[in-house]
């Protein structure tokens, strides 16, 4: 649902035999004492002493063995720029490295390692990575790197045995790079960054309604016209430029060949037969309305209604198109869509009823098999599998197709019956458009949470199939579909940490410890800062509510519950001189009464670790009298967004408004209008940019009195007689405007305030930034 209401297989055999015979060894866990290694290997055993790191150490790697020099040379990378220390690479025999003074890390092959399973001995005089498959080496080193803290130029680690393999084979993240376009710089340093995650499958999502990103050779305006589109606008404002971008063949081949380098496999998804508006505006004759109008890339967001037809030639152009597609991507598995196809433009086409009456097929979702029949098997001939949302799931699906099960695990549960492999990606659980918290620094995105917590907390396994049924379900991944996520710096936001805890979840064993997590996600961030990376610090982040008292403003702070709940040792420290937080810093416990002028700076602290950023607050005389959208509450939830002014817009907000578009309504709780306060709100049109096919009726949009709408405020309940306030000086604007402000009525006590917007037409949608209440 978007914007409703409503490999190879690996012997999980092997790696328990070698688990249990550790486990014998194995005492606790001491992965805490060490760097932080995520996702937790699925065995460690201590030893006795440590190994000592630093610029002397020289790693060997056997004569010959490039995936062994390359593990090596990619740890020796790592360490370079995440601790400034930089390790030799060198060929010799086993043993080779201990002579003399030098302590070795060797990498050598070892038989009968599960297939990407690896093994680490720790010893003070020696460590050796062993496996039998590439990616077994490159794991190992991966491990090996976040074995030492980041920063330390030279440490120890400590002595131990790990033997490790992963529990799934299919641990992916999707990343949409139609709704917004991302460099080809940023899906290689995402993929380097999946690598450091064991994440090994990137699904992307190059096709949709709102722009084609693969260049085609045999058909050139699937780009020229199919990746460009003009950006949605509130009415008044002048045409931006076009939106857009695609990757070049040149430039895709470099990608997949640098995943190749980090044990990725990138399954690309050319969605059909919906999400097809853009191929259709390039191709207007591929389309199911028999007058074949020529369409716009779409600006919109949602479900839209066009369809590929059922013609030979549209099948001939799909097929064409896959044949570049199968040139350039190497991967087994190549993903055909297949979701949210409304059928309408396919029972309304008298050209699409007679191939079906041709065909003797008598219903859409007959059509949609037939569809998915056609294309799976034009690539099992060329000896690629069809993956295919949720949707392929109908009778007669081939039995090689995966389906790629996001409402819920249900239909991974009933394709796993079937014999059918299935990959979970369910929605909401790991679809990362979400935000993670109800931190005012979330960026745009759903408002229903997601939390860090959340993914950690998804359970792929289904007790109710059978061992062998088990199977059949590859693994699992999240989703970045990225509509409200305009720049890489929030795919980043949006993808880590959430992709950490996803890979613990995929490849750990399923006994997982959240608080174990936790403590290793501080180390895993000095890491992601090495590199630049814009991670989400959600979960250790700082909640702050603001009050009037007396002259001062009462300031609370917390953190969220999923890290107090399971972390006692995390602590707020606070500084009112404008200097960092840091361990010797005042430890907050209870609120403060702070004089506006006040500079406000805290960090949340894990233990001696600094586990956040530093949020600064500057008090002003507004500080504990302005209540954001994030701190009123929203009225109702039919399809809640955090959004902001469009892409050309000035006076962009301090956080993005938190808006139900179904039901642009907010209440605030508790005002005291004993004196008749005089209430100020800032309020921002935004363009009405959603394809919601029926569920737009639902929209309330208000009665109207003047011809750009109001304001409402209405005191005890949403349907009491409003005052209201004029949108007029707001209007035509892209940005944020303070309206006039105006005296409530004189009433004893507090007051639940409902404040909503009045419209005349759907577009422009109205959002509250702020309001405020003085004398
Ligand atoms: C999907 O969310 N449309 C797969």
């Amino acid at each position: 649902m978007r914007y409703g209401l409503s490999l190879v297989r690996q012997s999980r055999a092997a790696v328990q035999t070698a688990a249990r015979a550790l486990a014998l060894l194995a005492v606790a866990l001491p992965l805490n004492s060490q760097g932080g290694v995520i996702p937790a290997p699925a065995t460690v055993a201590p030893g006795t002493g440590a190994f000592h790191v630093d610029s002397t150490v020289v790693m060997q790697v056997p004569p010959g063995d490039r995936d062994a020099a390359a593990a090596a040379r990619y740890l020796a990378d790592l360490w370079t720029r995440t601790n400034a220390l930089t390790l030799p690479v060198r060929a010799g025999e086993a043993g080779d490295g201990a002579r003399g003074a030098a302590r070795a890390i060797e990498f050598r092959r070892r038989s009968g390692s599960p297939d990407e399973g690896y093994q680490i001995e720790v010893t003070p005089q020696r460590i050796t990575v062993t496996a039998s498959s590439p990616a077994g080496l490159f794991y190992g080193a991966v491990t090996l790197w976040q074995l030492l803290p980041a920063a330390l130029k030279s440490g120890e680690i400590g002595a131990q045995t790990i033997i490790d393999a992963p529990r799934y084979p299919w641990r992916g993240l999707m990343l949409d790079s139609s709704r917004h376009f991302q460099s080809p710089a940023f899906v290689r340093s995402m993929i380097d960054w999946m690598a450091w995650h064991k994440l090994n499958v990137l699904h992307w999502h190059l096709t949709d309604d709102q722009g084609w990103r693969l260049q085609i050779r045999r058909y050139p305006r699937l780009t020229s016209a199919g990746a460009w589109r003009i950006p949605a606008t509130v009415p008044g404002e002048s045409s931006p430029k076009p939106y857009g971008g695609y990757y070049t063949q040149e430039q895709v081949r470099r990608i997949v060949a640098f995943a190749a380098t980090r044990h990725v496999q990138i399954v690309p998804e050319i969605d059909m037969p919906g999400h097809a508006q853009a191929a259709l505006a390039a191709y207007p004759e591929l389309g199911a309305i028999d007058s074949h109008p020529v369409l716009p890339v779409s600006a919109k967001w949602g479900v839209h209604s066009h369809l590929f037809n059922l013609e030979p030639a549209t099948f001939e152009f799909l097929q064409h198109v896959l044949d570049e597609v199968l040139e350039l991507f190497p991967s087994r598995f190549v993903h055909i869509g297949g979701d949210e196809a409304v059928k309408d433009e396919w029972i309304a086409s008298a050209a699409v009823q007679a191939r079906a009456r041709q065909l003797g097929i008598s219903n859409a979702n007959g059509l949609q098999t037939y569809f998915t029949q056609k294309i799976s098997a034009y690539l099992a001939a060329k000896g690629r599998r069809a993956v295919g949302w949720d949707e392929i799931m109908q009778p007669g699906l081939a039995a090689d197709a995966v389906v790629m099960s996001w409402h819920g695990g249900s239909v991974a549960h009933a394709a796993a019956l079937q014999g059918n492999d299935a990959v979970l990606a369910p929605d909401p659980k790991l679809y990362l458009d979400h935000r993670q918290s109800p931190l005012a620094t979330e960026p745009p995105g759903r408002i229903s949470i997601v939390s860090l917590k959340d993914v950690y907390d998804f359970e792929p396994h289904d007790a109710a199939l059978s061992e062998a049924q088990q199977r059949h379900i590859l693994g699992l991944q999240a989703d970045l579909w990225t509509e409200h996520m305009q720049t890489e710096a929030r795919v980043e936001w949006m993808a880590l940490p959430r992709a950490a805890a996803l890979a613990e979840v995929g490849w750990s064993p399923q006994q997982r410890s959240w608080h174990d997590f936790l403590k290793r996600l501080a180390p895993m961030f000095a890491r992601y800062r090495a590199f630049g990376i814009n991670y989400a610090d959600s979960v250790f982040g700082i909640q702050t509510a603001y009050a009037p008292e007396g002259g001062a403003v009462r300031v609370t702070l917390s953190n969220l519950p999923e890290l107090t709940d399971a972390a006692p040792e995390a602590n707020i420290r606070y500084t009112l001189d404008a200097g960092a937080p840091n361990l010797r810093s005042m430890r907050y416990t209870q609120p403060l009464d702070l004089a506006p002028g006040t500079q406000l700076r805290a960090a949340t602290f894990l233990g001696s670790e600094q586990a956040s950023r530093v949020f600064a607050a500057h008090l002003d005389s507004h500080s504990g009298a302005r209540r954001t959208s994030h701190q009123l509450e929203l009225c109702s939830d039919g399809v809640g967004l955090l959004l902001e002014p469009g892409a050309a817009a000035g006076g962009v907000p301090d956080a993005p408004f938190a808006v139900d578009i179904m039901n642009p309504c907010w209440i605030y709780r508790g005002m005291d209008l004993t004196r008749g306060p005089r209430f100020t709100a800032a309020v921002a049109p935004l363009p009405f940019n959603y394809e919601l096919g029926a569920d737009a009726a639902k929209i309330r949009v208000g009665d109207a009195r003047t011809p750009e709408g109001e304001l409402e405020i209405h005191i005890d309940g949403c349907e009491t007689p409003p005052v209201t306030l004029p949108l007029a000086p707001a209007a035509m604007r892209d940005e944020v405007t303070v309206l006039p402000a105006q005296a409530l009525p004189l009433l004893p006590g507090r007051h639940d305030i409902c404040l909503r917007f009045a419209r005349p037409r759907l577009d422009p949608l109205w959002a509250l930034d702020w309001v405020e209440i003085g004398e």
